[in-house]
């Protein structure tokens, strides 16, 4: 149990899925009370059944929409902590044939919509709280055909240095996770070759998270969580 996160208020934008559901569950467990948002984040998941009623609720947001942002904040009221994992639809294509208006549609979910629900949060996240945000390995390493998510995830990096100066002392990290669930199987067995010669679990990638929102001196960092995948 991590005492740090006992009884604290964290939104979590996106977190019906993947990562963001992994962090919900690890932070009910570690005491804390989360308010997951997403847009299909209408009725309790069958996944959070072995967990306290009491310590979850649901709302639906779609992240590009400022009115659906705005009517949030109005009903959750002050939090502890955001996390931001939303994932944008795009399909991997080589640059000379990207669709831009597809290209654009995922930078208002994953850089835009955090940006302008940051704006509007920090008047609502207590002082001693903190902003995690989500990047991943693509804005590090090259990858062919993944120059969208490559530049979307490097500007969320920068993002975060800029915000954890300007919303000082609120502190602002982001985490990069590699490769993890739902990435499909061939991709997840490519990984075994990273320098830590396993598949992550979701838990391996939640724990980065849970780390960053406990630890009052760590800002404007980037937590990377890619078995080393970046080195190689
Ligand atoms: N999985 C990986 O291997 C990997 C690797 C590198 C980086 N990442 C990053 O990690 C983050 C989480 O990825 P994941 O794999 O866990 O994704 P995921 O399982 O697909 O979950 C994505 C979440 O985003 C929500 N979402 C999507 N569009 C939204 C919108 N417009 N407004 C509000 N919520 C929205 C989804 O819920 P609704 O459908 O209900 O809206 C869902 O809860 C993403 O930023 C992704 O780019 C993942």
């Amino acid at each position: 149990m991590n005492e740090a996160l006992r009884d604290k208020k964290i939104l979590i934008v996106g977190g019906t899925s993947g990562i963001g559901l992994a962090v919900a569950k690890n932070a009910v467990q570690n005491g804390a009370y989360v308010i997951i948002a997403s847009r299909n984040a209408s009725k309790r998941l069958p996944a959070l059944n072995n967990l306290p009623e009491s310590s979850i609720e649901m709302h639906v947001l779609d992240i590009t929409s400022k009115e659906e942002q705005s009517r949030l904040f109005e009903v959750i009221g002050v939090i502890d902590h955001l996390v931001v994992t939303v994932r944008p639809e795009i399909k991997s294509a080589p640059f000379q044939t990207i669709d831009i208006e597809k290209a654009k549609i995922a930078f208002e979910t994953k850089f835009w919509g955090p940006y302008h629900l940051i704006q509007m949060a920090q008047h609502h996240i207590r002082e001693a709280g903190s902003i995690t945000l989500t990047s991943g390995i693509a804005g590090e390493k090259i990858y062919k055909g993944a120059s969208t998510m490559a530049l979307i995830n490097s500007a969320t990096e920068t993002l975060c240095r800029i915000l954890a100066v300007e919303l000082a002392p609120l502190r602002v990290n982001v985490v990069s996770p590699g490769f993890v669930e739902p990435k499909p199987q061939e991709i997840l067995e490519y990984a075994t070759r990273f320098p830590a010669g396993k598949i992550a679990s979701l838990d391996d990638v939640a724990k980065a998270y849970i780390g960053l929102l406990a630890n009052p001196y760590i800002t404007g960092t980037v937590s990377v969580v890619d078995g080393g995948a970046r080195l190689i």
